[in-house]
């Protein structure tokens, strides 16, 4: 005699679980989870070792408050510094300044933002904290436990790993384990059936890249550490021009975090990383302490229109058209972004020439300033203006 009643409950619980994945819109782990570049902040480049619980607590109310959310910034990052030590079932623990990960996870959730953590492949961390070598699955699924949404996972002493078993003379091996170390926990999210972001960091050693989606990569640093001065972020930002193949919806080129709002540069040159980054279709996480943001910061990360240009739907990484530092991204809908840098800041500003010919446009356009927020009207095959030194102009173009 049939029974409908197990088969009518299997299909329920088959439904049930069906819709709670398509109510949060993606799968475990998997490219749409970054369609386009990740927004968020992370605690590193502004508190490094020295971030609390209520730092990030702090940060995400200033997040919401201050109309980042409402930007697009979701994501609420934890660098390293937060680790414990492990209990004798091997489970990691937050050390101190990090009472209860769970609690805080929620409270985080209860603002419509995401939580984000650190770790490394390597039994110890970069600042010398906790890794997860040997425990890449138990870790995992203490980060879903906690509500975990991001991980940035960071080779550190995983180097030293390689080193014991001599990949350090032998390039192909060295390359073999690192991708089974970021793969191992690639898997390990997917196995926790949770949606988090894998932010790769190996500071771009052979050639990320080409290999980060296998991996299982949302997202991977493409050079070594930033800092808040204009030399760092400009040798960084400009010396992306070449990857823009490897970037694209799911998985993003990251040429580090923002220091915009940290103090080590003028707002011309803040203003240059945000227009560079956005060009880039790179991730845009803030790196400044959100809680005390004065007006030009905020005017600097919240500009709309330039987020618009990072955040694309084509999600197309911009490229260098030339001399000397004009780039060109194209936006959906036949429109385009050129950013004109003046990358030198010991000369005098000159005016600066855009033929609009070089960016694929004949005839008359329309040009709208985005820093200046102006219509510039309809122009006719060329634009000039002066640059501010290591500042930008930067442009919306459409026929
Ligand atoms: C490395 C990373 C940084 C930061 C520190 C933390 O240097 O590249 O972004 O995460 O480790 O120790």
């Amino acid at each position: 005699m049939r029974c409908p009643a197990p088969r009518f409950l299997a299909w329920f619980a088959f439904f049930a679980v069906a819709l709670i994945y398509v109510s949060r819109g993606v799968k475990a782990q998997s490219p749409e989870l970054a369609v386009t570049p990740p927004m968020g902040w992370n605690s590193w480049n502004h508190f490094k070792e020295k971030v609390t619980d209520a730092d990030v607590r702090a940060a995400a109310d200033a997040m919401v408050v201050s109309g980042m959310k409402d930007a697009g910034y979701v994501y609420v990052n934890i660098d390293d510094s937060w680790e414990g030590k492990r209990d004798a079932q091997g489970n990691i623990h937050p050390n101190s300044k990090f009472p209860d990960m769970k609690a805080l996870g929620d409270y985080v959730h209860s603002k419509g933002l995401r939580l984000g953590i650190y770790s490394s492949p390597g039994p110890k961390t970069c600042g010398g904290y906790e890794g997860s070598f040997g425990h890449e699955q138990q870790d995992a699924n203490t980060y879903a436990s906690w509500g975990v949404d991001f991980l940035k996972y960071d080779l550190c002493s995983y180097m030293d790993i390689m080193k014991l078993h001599d990949a350090h003379q032998d390039p192909q091996k060295a390359l073999a384990m690192m991708q089974a170390a970021y793969r191992k926990m690639h898997e390990a999210l997917i196995a926790t059936h949770r949606p988090i972001v894998f932010s790769l960091c190996q500071y771009g050693v052979d050639s990320v890249w080409e290999w980060g989606p296998q991996v299982g990569g949302n997202m991977w640093r493409t050079t070594d550490d930033i800092s808040d001065n204009y030399r760092s972020m400009a040798l960084i930002g400009f010396s992306q021009a070449g990857l823009e193949k490897f970037a694209g919806p799911g998985h993003w080129n990251d040429p580090d975090m923002l220091e915009i709002g940290n103090g080590g540069m003028t707002a011309d040159q803040y203003r240059t990383q945000m227009s560079l980054w956005a060009i880039l279709a790179a991730p845009l996480l803030a790196g400044n302490d959100l809680s005390k943001m004065d007006e030009m910061t905020k005017s600097i990360l919240l500009n709309k229109e330039v987020i618009a240009v990072d955040q694309d739907k084509l999600g197309i990484q911009g490229s260098r058209i030339g001399p000397p530092q004009i780039w060109l991204k194209p936006l959906i809908g036949g429109a385009k972004a050129v950013a004109l840098f003046n990358y030198v800041i010991d000369d005098e500003a000159e005016p600066l020439s855009l033929k609009f010919k070089d960016v694929g446009f004949t005839g008359q356009v329309h040009a709208r300033d985005l820093w200046a927020h102006r219509d510039l009207g309809v122009l006719h095959d060329s634009y000039t203006v002066t640059v501010p030194q290591g500042g930008v102009v930067m442009l919306k173009i459409w026929k």
